[in-house]
C-alpha cells in the first residue's frame, strides 16, 4: 500500500511512521512526504531516507479551494491508499476530505471529543482534567471529529505546563500513530456507523 504523509513542521510523527513501516516490514511504503511549508524540518528526514518530497505552499493559492485542489493533485500523483496527516496545520475543505473518505487519518493531541482545535494542552490544564491524551481518527468534514481509531492516555501531574504535557504526550503519539497506521495498511479497520471496528490480526 502507498502511504502519503502530510506535514507542516517538525514531522516527528511522520518519522515514527516511516521508521515503524521499515522496521516492522509493513505491507506498505511511505510513497511521499508533502508539506505546505518549504522550511518544514521533517522534509530533511524524509529526503535523507530517500522518500520523495513535495511542497505545496498554501501561500501560492488565493483560496482554500484552489490550495486543496492543487494539494490533491500532487497527493494523487503518488497513488495513495492512505493519506496521513501528521502535524499538518491546515483546515481541509469538505471536497478534499470527501475525496479521501475512509483513507485519511489524523492525530490530534487530546482525548477527543474533548478539546478539539488548537492549544489542547492548555485547554486540558484549564479544564482541570486528571487525564490527557492523543487520538488517531479518520478525518471527516467536521474539524477534529470523525471515527476514532485509537487513543493514548497520560496522567496529568501536579505542576504540569502545556510544554511538559506536550513533551510527555509526544512520546506516546510516536507509538500510537504507527500502531494505528499499521492497522490500516493491514486492512484491519472498518468504519461502522460512526465508530471503528478493529479486526484481529491474521495468524
Ligand atoms: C503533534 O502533537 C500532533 O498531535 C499535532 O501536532 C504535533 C505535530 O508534531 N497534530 P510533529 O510535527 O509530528 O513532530
Amino acid at each position: 500500500k502507498n502511504i502519503v504523509i502530510l506535514i507542516s513542521g517538525r514531522g516527528s510523527n511522520m518519522e515514527a511512521v516511516v521508521r515503524a513501516c521499515a522496521a516492522e516490514q509493513w505491507p506498505a511504503r511511505v510513497a511521499a512526504v508533502i508539506s505546505n511549508k518549504a522550511d518544514a524540518k521533517g522534509l530533511e528526514f524524509a529526503k535523507a531516507h530517500g522518500i520523495p518530497t513535495a511542497v505545496v505552499s498554501n501561500k501560492d493559492y488565493p483560496t482554500r479551494d484552489a490550495f486543496d485542489a492543487a494539494l490533491q493533485q500532487v497527493i494523487d500523483g503518488f497513488a495513495p491508499d492512505l493519506v496521513v496527516l501528521a502535524g499538518f496545520m491546515r483546515i481541509l475543505t469538505a471536497t478534499f476530505v470527501e475525496h479521501y473518505a475512509g483513507r485519511l487519518l489524523n492525530i490530534h493531541p487530546s482525548l477527543l471529543p474533548l478539546f478539539p482545535g488548537l492549544d489542547t494542552h492548555r485547554q486540558a490544564l484549564d479544564a482541570g482534567v486528571l487525564e490527557h491524551g492523543a487520538t488517531v481518527h479518520f478525518v471527516t468534514a467536521q474539524l477534529d471529529h470523525g471515527p476514532v481509531v485509537a487513543q493514548a492516555r497520560i496522567d496529568v501531574r501536579p505542576g504540569d505546563t502545556p510544554d511538559t504535557l506536550a513533551a510527555r504526550l509526544l512520546s506516546e503519539e510516536h507509538k500510537l500513530y504507527p500502531y494505528a497506521v499499521r492497522l490500516f495498511v493491514e486492512d484491519r479497520l472498518s468504519i461502522v456507523d460512526d465508530g471503528v471496528v478493529i479486526a484481529e490480526a491474521n495468524k
